[in-house]
C-alpha cells in the first residue's frame, strides 16, 4: 500500500484515522501504547508542514454524546506526548470544526470529536464521510486497530479523497503480513483464550499455513473433550466439540502437528484461593475445572517456539489474571521473547501478559489490533486496509 510517505502533504490538509481507543479509567488513560504508537505518523506530517486532523472513536457510545467517551484526556495526554499543543474541537463535523481547520497553520495538529458521536459513523452513511472528506485533502489511515469496521472514517471517507496508510498501519500490515503469508520455517502459531468459537476462522487459516499449532487456554478443553478426556465442570463449548474434532482431523492431513496441553492446573473453583493441582489432561477429576495449561506443557510448549522461525500468538494459556493459573501464559511469553524468531503478538491479553513479564521490548511486533488482528490472521482483507491506494 501507498503510505503518507509516498505523497506530498506540505501545506496539505490531511485527515488522520488514528485509533485512539484507549482505556479509561473516568479521565484517566490507563494504557497509553495506542497514542504513542500513532506519533511517528503524526511526527512525520508534523515535520512535513501537514495540517493534521486527527479522528478517532473511543468506546461504543452508539452515535450520540456520552460525555465519558470525550476525546479530552486523549487531546492532553496526545499533546504532552508531542511537547507541543493539541487543540480539540467538540464535534467532527459541522460549523465550528470547519473553522478550527480554516485556521489551521502548518505543521499544527487538531483533534476531532469521537466520531462515533455521530450516528453516520458505524453505518458508513455517505453523507458523513462527505462531511469528513470536505475538511481535509488527503486521508490517512493509520488506524489500523480499528480497520476491520467498514465505517465512515475507516474506509466511507476514502471514497472522496487520496487514500493512504500511515506509519503505524504500514508497520502492522508489514509485519502480520510477513508473518501470515510469507513466514520463515518453522512457523508456530499459539493460540488460546476462552473460547473456541471466537477463534475457529483463525485456526482454518492457520492449519493451511503454520508447521505447528499450538492451542492452550479455556478453548483447549473442548478439544481434549473431543479427545474424549473428562474435562469436569470446566468450561467447555458442548456445541463445538464436533468442529474441533475436525479441525484436529484437518491438521492431521495437512500434516499441521496440532499440540494440546499434555497436563493441566485444575482447581476446585475459579478463585485464585481455590485448592489446585497439576495432572495429566485425561485425569481431570469430577468436578475440578482447567484453568491453565501444566509445567510439563508449558516446559513442551517453549520449546516448540524456540526452534520456531516465526510465532504468531493470540490469546492467554489460563485464567492468567489470578497468579496461581498464570504460569503457562508467561512461560510462552517468556518463551516468545528468547525466540530469535520473528515473534507477532495480537490480542489485549497477550500484550497484557507480555507487559506483566516485563519483555514487550523482546516482540518483534505487538499488534494495536484485536479483533482487527484476529481478522487480519483469519485471512479476511479489512475495508480499512482495502480503501488505500496500492503502491
Ligand atoms: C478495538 O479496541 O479493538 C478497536 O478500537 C475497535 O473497537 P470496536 O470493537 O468498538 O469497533
Amino acid at each position: 500500500k501507498k503510505t503518507v510517505k509516498d505523497i506530498a502533504v506540505q501545506g496539505k490538509r490531511v485527515l488522520v484515522r488514528v485509533d485512539f481507543n484507549v482505556p479509561l479509567a473516568g479521565q484517566a488513560i490507563t494504557d497509553d501504547t495506542r497514542i504513542r504508537k500513532a506519533l511517528p505518523t503524526i511526527r512525520y506530517l508534523i515535520e512535513q508542514g501537514a495540517r493534521v486532523i486527527l479522528a478517532s472513536h473511543l468506546g461504543r457510545p452508539k452515535g450520540e454524546v456520552v460525555e465519558k467517551y470525550r476525546l479530552t484526556p486523549v487531546a492532553r495526554r496526545l499533546s504532552e506526548l508531542l511537547g507541543r499543543p493539541v487543540n480539540k474541537v467538540d464535534d467532527s463535523v459541522g460549523e465550528a470544526v470547519k473553522q478550527a481547520v480554516a485556521a489551521l497553520q502548518d505543521g499544527d495538529v487538531l483533534l476531532l470529536e469521537n466520531v462515533r458521536f455521530q450516528p453516520g459513523e458505524t453505518k458508513n452513511d455517505a453523507n458523513y464521510a462527505r462531511q469528513l472528506a470536505e475538511l481535509a485533502d488527503i486521508f490517512v489511515n493509520d488506524a489500523f486497530g480499528a480497520a476491520h469496521r467498514a465505517h465512515a472514517s475507516t474506509a466511507g471517507v476514502a471514497a472522496y479523497l487520496p487514500a493512504v496508510a500511515g506509519l503505524l498501519m504500514e508497520q502492522e500490515l508489514l509485519n502480520l503480513g510477513q508473518a501470515v503469508n510469507n513466514p520463515a520455517r518453522p512457523f508456530v502459531a499459539v493460540i488460546g483464550g476462552a473460547k473456541v468459537s471466537d477463534k475457529i476462522g483463525v485456526i482454518e487459516n492457520l492449519l493451511n499455513k503454520v508447521d505447528t499449532l499450538i492451542i492452550g487456554g479455556g478453548m483447549a478443553n473442548t478439544f481434549l473433550r473431543a479427545q474424549g478426556c473428562p474435562t469436569g465442570n470446566s468450561l467447555v463449548e458442548e456445541d463445538k466439540v464436533e468442529v474441533a474434532g475436525e479441525l484436529m482431523e484437518r491438521a492431521r492431513n495437512r500434516r499441521v502437528s496440532l499440540l494440546l496441553p499434555g497436563d493441566v492446573v485444575v482447581a476446585e473453583a475459579l478463585a485464585a484461593t481455590a485448592p489446585h493441582r497439576v495432572v495429566p489432561a485425561g485425569e481431570v477429576p469430577a468436578g475440578w475445572l482447567i484453568l491453565d495449561i501444566g509445567p510439563a506443557s508449558a516446559a513442551q510448549f517453549a520449546a516448540v517456539i524456540k526452534q520456531a522461525a516465526t510465532v504468531v500468538w493470540n490469546g492467554p494459556m489460563g485464567v492468567f489474571e489470578m497468579e496461581p493459573f498464570a504460569k503457562g501464559t508467561e512461560a510462552v511469553a517468556r518463551a516468545l521473547a528468547d525466540s530469535p524468531a520473528l515473534t507477532v503478538i495480537g490480542g489485549g491479553d497477550s500484550v497484557a501478559a507480555v507487559n506483566k513479564v516485563g519483555v514487550a521490548d523482546k516482540i518483534s511486533h505487538i499488534s494495536t489490533g484485536g479483533g482487527a488482528s484476529l481478522e487480519f490472521l483469519e485471512g479476511k482483507e479489512l475495508p480499512g486496509v482495502a480503501v488505500l491506494q496500492d503502491k
